[in-house]
């Protein structure tokens, strides 16, 4: 049987991954692909305790320990749901992934990103996606997208939200090959057809 595909969704708040995500699901489906939609933090079972810490715990939490709150998650995510389903030949739609702890904890919080780039690899094994997508969008638009209910990451400020954005483009600037960038404000149905190019050309390669 042949390998799955790895490809994932990233992206400040409210960029429209998750409906990006859910669309390309669709697609794939419908012609026939087994795929499984998965997402980070907490995909299932003590993930879910963990994406309940990261997103609503209000008391203090130190930067590290966020990172490694979300280093935790992403090592059960890959070892029990991302590598056994690679095996069984299926396409892994992730949303978001390894950079964001480099754009978020690293770009936006400020902590060494060769650090985290280290212990990423630690937690994936050193899986890396086939693909990864960026959806790029100005903080006014993903704001008035993501609206009143924000959860605590997503009430960092403009200026954290800022450097993570700038994050994400020099992470596709390190890795051209890996990392592709879309224009998030443009149209759910144009941005769906630039999804459905890159996973083409990826086919082709
Ligand atoms: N291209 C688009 N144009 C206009 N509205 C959009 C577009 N893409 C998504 N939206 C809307 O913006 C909101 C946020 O989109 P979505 O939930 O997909 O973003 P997200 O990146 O998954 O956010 P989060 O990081 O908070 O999970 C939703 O209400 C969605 O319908
Ligand atoms: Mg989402």
């Amino acid at each position: 049987m042949n390998k799955g595909l790895f490809i994932t969704f990233e992206g400040a708040d409210g960029c429209g991954k998750t409906t990006q995500i859910e669309l390309l699901d669709k697609h794939l489906k419908s012609i026939g692909k087994q795929t499984l939609l998965t997402r980070e933090p907490g995909a299932k079972g003590l993930g879910i305790k963990l994406r309940e810490i990261l997103l609503n715990y209000d008391g203090e939490v130190s930067p590290n320990c966020e990172s490694f709150l979300f280093l935790a998650d992403r090592a059960q995510h890959v070892d029990c749901i991302i590598k056994p389903a690679i095996e069984e030949g299926k396409i892994i739609l992730c949303d978001r992934h390894t950079d964001s702890t480099v754009a978020y904890q690293g770009y936006g919080r400020g902590l060494d990103i060769e650090r985290i780039n280290y212990l990423n690899n630690i937690a994936t094994s050193g899986l890396k996606p086939d693909l990864t997508i960026v959806f790029d969008i100005d903080i006014e638009t993903s704001m008035k997208r993501v609206g009143k209910e924000k959860d605590r990451m997503e009430s960092a400020g403009t200026e954290f939200f800022n450097r993570v954005r700038e994050g994400y483009l020099e992470i596709s600037k390190k890795e051209p090959e890996r990392v592709k960038v879309i224009n998030s404000a443009d149209s759910i149905e144009n941005i769906h057809k630039q999804v459905l190019e890159l996973i083409d050309k990826l086919w082709q390669a």
